[in-house]
């Protein structure tokens, strides 16, 4: 980064109201390009969580044809996309809601796959219902709990109950005895290994700890998959689905596994900024106005709190990135309607100048903006609805 690409998207946004979201197409397709690299031979399902972007997921899907399918975080969002044109769509958590589950199996009742994600009974009972009453077989994923467990440590994410081969098993045959359901594939996520940097800049200790836990977990995940796929029969599954833009290399290294997912890597927030083995270039971001110079080194912008989910800390909060020498107020953070900055770096502001910022994780940052700006060299060559700005899309 450099006084060159701010000057670059300065230009770039001169006429464009600020708060504003922009992707670097220069850099996303750069980043899309990497991904195919780090996914060895596998198909990529492209996480549509981390994107949020109708344009954007198709570019990446029509990229390549190892991009194949897209991982969809809501039944409504899966409909949504289907509609579109988009196929192929793994609906990545188990919805419990009726009406969203007949229109899934009324896309299904069209032609399009969409398959449906479960973990007990209750969820496939639930499908059955729909797919009766739709009168089609509707394709169902099981998940697969890939969280390891350490002596007092619960070392991944708690999504699934399914925990062993037997269980995934056991689902697989009550899968079987309903009509209206067949299996398609199964999908396990290592989120310590994929979401987890071993890298994260002020944690030197830590890091140790947390490569020394992944490189544990590492034959653990790739055991227990293989296990999983033994027990339910690799002809009886479509596709094996596993991990994310963190575990690219590693998922995509097991024979078992058919595809892998990515999303973050696209527009690569600051939270993907923390791992050894990639680097994958800052793709998306927004800019905020500077309104006010209440010391001689501090801005104040207008907007900017866009912090992201999950354990609260600072790691979760918005970056200042460009110009080079910009750094949050630590007593007020990000703030809802103005956000100072501390600036130590060398070139010229005044108010009206933007302040590029980086969000921490990748799809949230749509949902603070209706539209995304395009960067190409110095020039904004289109604009797109985000998932929030478009109209149809009710989730
Ligand atoms: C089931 C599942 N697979 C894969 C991913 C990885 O997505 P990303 O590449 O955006 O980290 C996620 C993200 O949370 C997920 O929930």
């Amino acid at each position: 980064m450099s006084s060159d690409s701010y000057n670059r998207y300065r230009e770039a946004l001169r006429n464009v109201s600020k708060p504003a979201a922009f992707v670097d197409l220069d850099y996303f397709d750069n980043n899309v390009r990497q991904v195919l690299k780090r996914a060895g031979s596998k198909q990529i399902r492209v996480a549509s969580k981390s994107i949020r972007c109708q344009a954007l997921l198709f570019r990446v899907l029509q990229s390549h044809d190892r991009y194949q399918g897209v991982m969809a975080y809501h039944a409504r969002e899966a409909v949504f996309l289907s509609r579109q044109g988009f196929d192929d769509l793994l609906i990545a958590y188990p919805s419990c809601d009726a009406t969203d589950l007949a229109a899934v199996a009324e896309e299904v009742a069209r032609g399009k796959c969409l398959t449906l994600m479960v973990d007990c009974p209750q969820h496939i009972a639930l499908a059955n219902r729909a797919a009766i009453e739709k009168k089609v077989q509707l394709p169902i994923c099981i998940d697969v709990d890939m969280s390891t467990k350490f002596p007092g440590l619960h070392f991944g994410v708690q999504r699934s109950g399914i925990r062993s081969a037997a269980q995934a098993k056991a689902l697989f045959e009550t899968i079987q005895q309903y009509d209206g359901l067949r299996l398609d594939g199964i999908m396990g996520y290592e989120a310590q290994l994929a979401g987890l940097g071993d890298h994260v800049s002020g944690q030197f200790f830590k890091n140790q700890v947390i490569r020394l836990l992944q490189n544990r977990a590492l034959s653990k995940v790739r055991a227990l998959r293989a296990e999983v796929v033994a027990a339910i029969g690799a002809e009886n599954l479509r596709f094996v689905n596993a991990g994310g833009t963190g575990s690219l290399e590693t998922s995509s290294e097991e024979a078992v596994v058919t595809e892998v997912t990515a999303g973050s890597a696209f527009y690569a927030p600051t939270l993907f900024d923390g791992y050894r083995h990639f680097h994958h270039l800052p793709a998306a971001g927004f800019a905020l106005d500077i309104t006010r110079q209440p010391e001689l080194d501090i801005f104040t912008c207008y907007g900017g709190g866009y912090v992201a989910s999950g354990a609260a800390g600072k790691a979760k909060l918005p970056t200042p990135y460009l110009p080079e020498g910009a750094s949050l107020l630590p007593n007020e953070g990000a703030g809802e309607v103005q956000t100072p900055i501390l600036y130590r770096g060398s070139q010229p502001l005044h108010l009206g100048d933007p302040i590029f910022f980086r969000h921490a994780k990748a799809g949230e940052l749509c949902e603070h903006f209706k539209v995304l700006y395009l960067i190409q060299g110095d020039r904004v060559v289109d604009c797109v609805p985000t998932y929030r700005g478009e109209g149809d899309l009710k989730i």
